[in-house]
């Protein structure tokens, strides 16, 4: 088994298939420009699922597609049909704002989708505008009716949470899960990327949430699932759903983390804070063999030793952490 020198297996990939989106969200591309992925640095759909064949052949078991918004990446359902028939991957998922969910949703279950996550922080129509400044909260409603009418399942729905925004929509958002039989994931808000302005002010930590939403639907945990998931999950006592929190700033998960990023032009990225990727596409391109590739992969994983998030939690119970420190890769290109 391949592992890093932390010990951590390689077991999911996520690809962020462009850095475009058509949501403008505070917390993640607050910016109306910024410096894009030229058209032709972005891998073809046959470049990302050769890499990712030979990821599964590594050990890795579950592939999540994002970006940006993946689903204004065109025909995006024949990528999702050839990653379906990799012998050996047990999980395909796709990560969505939902806007385009509607009318792509029918291709999308056809190639093999099985599962969707939508990203949803208010059901409030002019906060949601508000967050996304380019959202419609009907469109992403219709969108995560539409997957639910074509038998995708589970439905998570993700809400990145932060003060002074959205903390009062956390039971609405729980209300409108176990009403209609979707499981939910909050989000403590992360200083992702480099342009979101992120405070230790604006988060608004796990055991909030969770109070929150104990104290008037009590709670049950279950725990991360397969023991590695980022989420910490709750059942409801009533029996009536699930929820889970991602808990990166305050109950950082690095030394169970088996994630690897594939950046939209082909960088192989090992944090989500890293400041640095590996370069594949220039591999891809001159011809490299599967081999060449494979010995590439498994030498930058035996290499790993990032746990920002665990270093972040130091950092912030000395109050020396500084985010803007350090310059990390735009999560839009990296993958969220
Ligand atoms: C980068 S988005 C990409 C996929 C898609 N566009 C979407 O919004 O679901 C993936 C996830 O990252 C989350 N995210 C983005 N910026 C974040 C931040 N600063 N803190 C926490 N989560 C964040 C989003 O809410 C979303 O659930
Ligand atoms: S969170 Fe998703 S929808 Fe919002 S700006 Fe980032 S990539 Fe776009």
């Amino acid at each position: 088994m391949l592992v890093d020198a932390l010990k951590r297996p390689i077991k999911d990939l996520r690809i962020s298939v462009t850095d475009r989106c058509n949501f403008r969200c505070s917390y993640c591309m607050p910016l109306d420009e910024y410096e894009w992925i030229n058209k032709k640095e972005i891998l073809t759909f046959e470049e990302i699922s050769r890499l990712a064949n030979l990821f599964v052949g590594l050990g890795v078991e579950k592939i999540r597609l994002t970006g940006g918004e993946p689903l204004v990446r065109q025909n995006l359902d024949k990528l999702v049909a050839q990653l379906s028939s990799i012998p050996g991957l047990k999980d395909l998922c796709l990560t969505t704002n939902g806007a385009l969910l509607a009318e792509k949703v029918s291709a999308l279950k056809a190639a093999g989708l099985r599962r969707i996550n939508v990203s949803v922080d208010s059901l409030d129509p002019e906060k949601f505008k508000r967050i996304t400044k380019r959202g419609d909260l009907s469109k992403v409603l219709e969108g995560i009716f539409a997957a639910k009418d074509h038998g995708l399942d589970p439905i998570k729905l993700n809400a990145v949470i932060e003060r002074g925004l959205n903390e009062d929509d956390v039971l609405h958002l729980v209300e409108f899960s176990r009403d209609n039989g979707f499981s939910i994931r909050f989000i403590e808000y992360m200083d992702v990327g480099n342009s979101n302005d992120w405070t230790s002010g604006k988060l608004v930590s796990k055991k909030e949430i969770i109070e929150k939403i104990h104290s008037r639907y009590p709670l049950k945990e279950v725990g991360r699932a397969g023991g590695s998931a980022p989420s910490v999950d709750y059942e409801f006592v009533d029996g009536r759903g699930d929820v889970g929190v991602i808990a990166s700033v305050t109950e950082p998960f690095c030394s169970s983390c088996t994630r690897v990023r594939l950046t939209a032009d082909g960088k192989i990225v090992t944090c989500l804070f890293s400041g640095v990727g590996h370069d594949f596409k220039a591999l891809l391109r001159r011809g490299a063999s599967d081999q060449e590739i494979t010995d590439f992969i498994t030498s930058i994983w035996q290499k790993r030793i990032d746990r920002y998030s665990d270093e972040r939690l130091e950092a912030l119970r000395s109050s020396s952490y500084n985010p803007k420190s350090h310059k990390k890769i735009e999560m839009i290109s990296l993958g969220g």
